[in-house]
């Protein structure tokens, strides 16, 4: 049974879900599954806008049947080839062997990177700033390299002024037979997961994300279609700002992240002593993560909404505890810049933690280290507690 849903009158969004998969990209965890999004325009001639993840492509393929109702289709746009949205290309072209497949250079690149199978005949190439009338509608594509791969392009539909736009703005997380952002409690429920899925996917490019939302300013928007999660036809400036902000690595409020890499316990007692000294102080809205609790992909994401964070790792093999080492340089590889970073190691015979982390730090933009960082020798004792005072002081006057 096809699961179709009109977003205006002669456009269907023909996604679906997987609550299934544990892992998206087989990294981030996705209690919430996700959604990969597809549109199918009617018009004189018949455009689909990205396929979808193979996981979901027999309810794909049903969604689509039953929309063209005996229709062909004429046009596939590829803006993203990733595979959870280019899985049914060879399938599409199997079944429709008119249609278009509509990309641009890089596109036809990676189709032949990712395929096995003679599309010479079905290829239309675009360029930048080109445009494709399918009666009514008229679809000009803009490219948006590393938005989130080098071949990315945003669709943007000329009369209904509909922008399609790979993978930004999306998120995690499955649609609940809602649709629309504006049907949903978007804040509760998929603000966080958006920038946790912004932060870990698509986090490493925010210039690239700049140049795109330049581009994007001069059109008027009235829906925008990402390949995941709900779409937006109401109050479109609070996505476009979240993105702006979270492509400039600017904080979206002051908070303190405090996160830690202990064996036994003395570390993590550390941070609780620094988090309730801060507590204590009137800072608000903190959050503690032990590492090796925690998917990084969520402390990541909240590293990239709070304007202050705490590192606590012990000392392990000469050198750093091995999730806080992933976790700094996967922060580092993700350009992660602008925060107020504070440092506390440990260890029982020559730590080391602070040091490292200082030089991971250190190699970092606009990284400022506040308060002095120390070393806990085994146990932090009472009388250390002057030197976490004054770190915790320090601290607190970078925050106000
Ligand atoms: Fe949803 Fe970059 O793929």
């Amino acid at each position: 049974m096809h699961s179709v849903q009109k977003i205006s009158e002669n456009i269907y969004w023909v996604g679906g879900n997987d609550r299934r998969l544990e892992r998206f990209e087989n990294m981030f965890p996705i209690p919430n599954g996700v959604c990969y999004n597809s549109f199918l325009i009617l018009d004189e001639k018949t455009a689909l806008m990205d396929t979808v993840d193979t996981a979901i492509s027999r309810l794909f393929i049903e969604n689509i049947t039953h929309v063209l109702n005996g229709r062909d289709l004429d046009y596939l746009v590829i803006n993203h080839m990733e595979p959870d949205h280019c899985a049914n290309i060879e399938e599409l072209v199997k079944r429709y062997p008119n249609i278009k497949i509509v990309g641009n250079k890089k596109t036809f690149q990676f189709i032949g990177q990712f395929y096995d199978f003679d599309y010479s005949m079905n290829m239309l190439e675009v360029k930048d700033g080109e445009t494709l009338c399918l009666g009514r509608h008229n679809l000009k594509f803009m490219t948006v390299p590393m938005v989130h791969w080098p071949e990315v392009m945003f669709t943007y539909e000329e009369t209904e002024k509909i922008l399609f736009s790979a993978d930004a703005f999306g998120t995690f997380g499955a649609l609940a037979g809602n649709i629309f952002c504006d049907e949903t409690d978007y804040d509760h429920y998929y603000l966080e997961e958006a920038r946790r899925y912004y932060s870990n996917i698509v986090g490493k490019y925010g210039q690239q994300v700049q140049s795109a939302l330049k581009k994007l300013k001069d059109y008027e928007v009235n829906m925008i279609c990402s390949l995941h999660g709900p779409i937006w036809r109401e109050n479109l400036p609070y996505i476009l700002n979240k993105y702006d902000k979270w492509s400039k690595y600017e904080p979206e409020k002051n908070g303190v992240v405090l996160v830690y890499a202990s064996m036994y316990g003395n570390i993590e007692n550390t941070i609780n002593v620094i988090a309730n000294k801060l507590a204590q102080k009137g800072v608000k809205d903190m959050r503690v993560y032990d590492i090796s609790k925690t998917h990084p992909s969520y402390i990541i994401s909240d590293i990239w909404k709070y304007s202050h964070v705490i590192f606590g790792s012990v000392t392990y093999n000469m050198g750093l505890y091995y999730g806080m080492e992933s976790l700094l340089n996967e922060i580092k590889a993700l350009n992660m810049q602008n925060r107020k970073v504070g440092l506390v190691g440990s260890g029982t015979w020559s730590p080391q933690s602070v040091k490292i982390m200082q030089e991971i730090i250190g190699s970092m933009k606009n990284m400022d280290i506040v308060g002095e960082p120390f070393e806990v020798t085994s146990s932090m004792k009472q009388e250390q507690e002057e030197v976490v005072d004054k770190f915790v002081e320090d601290f607190f006057k970078s925050i106000n």
